[in-house]
C-alpha cells in the first residue's frame, strides 16, 4: 500500500502566523493534495503544528502579561483560524504543549538516556533567545547577533548533552546515498560541508532558571528540555510513537518541508535523535530559502509583515496559494514584489483561466445548447506537469498549465467560433473545435485541482454535467 506523509516545521507562538509561515505550509498543502488524489484520503498525513515552549515565548507572554499558556493558546489558535481562512487540509495539528505531546518526548528522553547517547558537563556560552541557541563569538556582528540585533546572554551551567558525533558519520551516508535526500541539491552539500567542517554535540536540556517555560527533564527536575528537543519529535508524537497504527503506517516522513534556517536541526539533529531511537530517517528535507518583500526583510519594525488573512480578504484562498506558489521556484531566495499579486490576480486567474472558462462554456450553451461528448482523457502535457508537482517544482507545473489557458485563449480568437456558428454549414466544424477546447479545458481542471479545489471542481461539474452552461458567477472577480 501506498502512503505519503508530510509535515512543515511547528511555528513559534512569538508571533502572529504571516506569509513565510502560509508559504511553507502552502506548499505541503498542495502536495498533500496531489497525493490524496493519488494514493487516496486515508493514506496520506498531512501534519502541521506551533511549537510553544522556550524562554522567548515566556518572554513575549511576559511582555503582553498573560501567562505562558494564555499566551500561547492565543497565537496558537491564531495559526490555526489563519489556516482555516487559507483554506488548509492538514490532517493534524500539533502542540508542543499538548500533554500526548509532553508525555512521549519525555519518554523519549529516558530512552535516549537509557541507551548512553547523553552526558552531564559543563557549559558556558553566548545565547540569543531570539534564535533560542548558542552562538559563536564570529557569528556577532557588532557583538549583537545579526538576526535579532540583540546582545546574546553569557550563560554558565550544567546541561546534558547529546552525543552528536557517534551518529555523524551515518547521517553523512545516508545524505550522500540520498537516502535522506536533501534539495535542492545545493542544501544537500552545504550539510555534507558542515559535518566535514565538524559539528560540536548539542545540549539537551537547560537550567529550569534561563528557560522555565517548557517540559521538565523527567530525572532532573531543574532543568528542562531544550527547545529543539522537545520540538523536532512533534513529527513522530503526532503519530503516536512508538505504538500508535498510525506511527506503523506512517514513519518514515516522505517528505520534511523546512526553510533554509533550521536546516542544521533537521538534518543532523533530528537524524541523530532517530538514529539513537532505532528509527529510520525521512526519505526527504525539502528545503525552502528565505524570501524578502519588496527587497526588504519581513519584519515588524520595517511593518512589512504580510498576513495572509490579508491576501485571503482581497484574493480569496484558493488565488492566495496561486499567488504565492506561482511568483517563484521552490527552493530559491526569491523576493515578493506586493504590487504584482493584483497584476498576476488579473492576467492569470481573470484574464487568463476565469476567461477561459467562460468563453468555452457559453460557446458549448449557446451553439450546441450545452450538449458535447467528451472523452475526458487527460492530455499529454499533464503527465508533464504531474512529474513536476511530485519533484516540487510547483511553479514550474503552473507555468504548464498556463501554456494551455493561454493557447486556447489565442485558438478561440483565431478561429472565431462565433463566424462559424453563423453558418449551418460549418456546423461539424464547429462541434469538433468546441470539443476539443473542452477537453483540453477538462485537463486544465484536473491538473489544477491540487492547487485550487474547489475552482477545478466547479469546472469540472460543469463539463461533466449533462448540458453544459457558462457558471452562474464569475470563477474571478477582477480587482
Ligand atoms: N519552531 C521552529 C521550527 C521547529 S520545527 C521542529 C521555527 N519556527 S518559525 O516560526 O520560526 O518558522 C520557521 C519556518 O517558517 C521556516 O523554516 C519557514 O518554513 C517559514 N518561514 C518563516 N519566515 C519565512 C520567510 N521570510 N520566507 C519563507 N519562509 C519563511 O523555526
Amino acid at each position: 500500500m501506498k502512503k505519503f506523509y508530510l509535515t512543515t516545521p511547528i511555528y513559534y507562538v512569538n508571533a502572529a502566523p504571516h506569509i513565510g509561515h502560509a508559504y511553507t505550509t502552502v506548499l505541503a498543502d498542495v502536495l498533500a493534495a496531489y497525493y490524496r488524489q493519488l494514493y487516496g484520503k486515508d493514506n496520506v498525513y498531512f501534519l502541521t503544528g506551533t511549537d510553544e515552549h522556550g524562554a522567548k515565548v515566556a518572554e513575549s507572554a511576559a511582555k503582553q502579561k498573560l501567562t505562558a499558556q494564555a499566551f500561547t493558546d492565543q497565537v496558537s489558535q491564531q495559526f490555526k483560524d489563519a489556516w482555516q481562512n487559507l483554506e488548509i487540509g492538514y490532517d493534524d495539528f500539533i502542540r508542543t504543549t499538548d500533554k500526548r505531546h509532553q508525555k512521549i518526548v519525555q519518554e523519549i528522553l529516558i530512552k535516549l538516556k537509557d541507551k548512553g547517547v547523553l552526558y552531564e558537563a559543563d557549559y558556558e556560552g553566548l545565547y540569543c533567545i531570539g534564535c533560542e541557541k548558542f552562538i559563536s563569538e564570529s557569528e556577532l556582528i557588532d557583538g549583537k547577533c545579526p538576526d535579532h540585533n540583540r546582545i546574546p546572554e553569557i550563560v554558565k551551567e550544567k546541561n546534558w548533552f547529546f552525543n552528536l558525533q557517534k551518529f555523524l558519520p551515518e547521517i553523512a551516508k545516508q545524505i550522500k546515498a540520498d537516502k535522506l535526500k536533501i534539495v535542492p541539491s545545493t542544501r544537500k552539500n552545504e550539510v555534507l560541508g558542515l559535518i566535514k567542517q565538524g559539528i560540536p554535540d548539542f545540549s539537551i536540556s537547560r537550567s529550569v532558571k534561563s528557560v522555565p517555560w517548557g517540559i521538565d527533564l523527567p530525572w532532573d527536575k531543574n532543568q528542562k528540555a531544550y527547545v529543539w528537543v522537545d520540538a523536532l519529535p512533534n513529527y513522530i508524537t503526532a503519530l503516536d510513537y512508538p505504538q500508535g497504527e498510525k506511527f506503523k503506517k506512517f514513519w518514515p516522513a516522505d517528505v520534511q518541508f523546512l526553510g533554509l534556517e533550521i536546516i542544521k536541526f533537521h538534518a543532523l539533529y533530528w537524524p541523530a535523535i532517530l538514529l539513537a531511537l532505532g528509527l529510520p530517517l525521512p526519505k526527504m528535507l525539502a528545503v525552502h530559502g528565505f524570501f524578502t518583500i519588496d527587497g526588504k526583510k519581513m519584519s515588524k519594525t520595517l511593518g512589512n509583515v504580510i498576513h495572509p488573512d490579508e491576501l485571503v480578504k482581497e484574493y480569496g484562498a484558493e488565488a492566495t496559494k496561486y499567488l504565492l506558489l506561482s511568483q517563484f521556484s521552490f527552493g530559491h531566495e526569491s523576493d515578493i514584489k506586493v504590487s504584482e499579486f493584483t497584476v498576476k490576480y488579473n492576467a492569470d486567474l481573470v484574464n487568463g483561466l476565469g476567461n477561459l472558462v467562460n468563453r468555452v462554456t457559453n460557446m458549448v450553451e449557446q451553439y450546441l445548447e450545452g450538449k458535447l461528448a467528451l472523452t475526458l482523457k487527460p492530455a499529454k502535457w499533464t503527465v508533464a506537469a504531474n512529474k513536476d508537482i511530485s519533484n516540487l517544482q510547483f511553479r514550474e507545473a503552473l507555468l504548464k498549465i498556463w501554456e494551455p489557458i493561454h493557447k486556447l485563449n489565442e485558438q478561440i480568437d483565431k478561429t472565431k467560433p462565433w463566424e462559424l456558428a453563423k453558418d449551418p454549414a460549418q456546423h461539424s466544424k464547429l462541434k469538433k473545435l468546441l470539443t476539443e477546447f473542452s477537453e483540453e479545458l477538462y485537463s486544465i481542471a484536473k491538473s489544477l485541482q491540487p492547487f485550487l479545489p474547489s475552482i477545478s471542481e466547479k469546472i469540472i461539474k460543469i463539463l461533466t454535467a449533462k448540458k453544459i452552461s457558462k457558471p452562474k458567477e464569475p470563477l474571478f472577480k477582477r480587482k
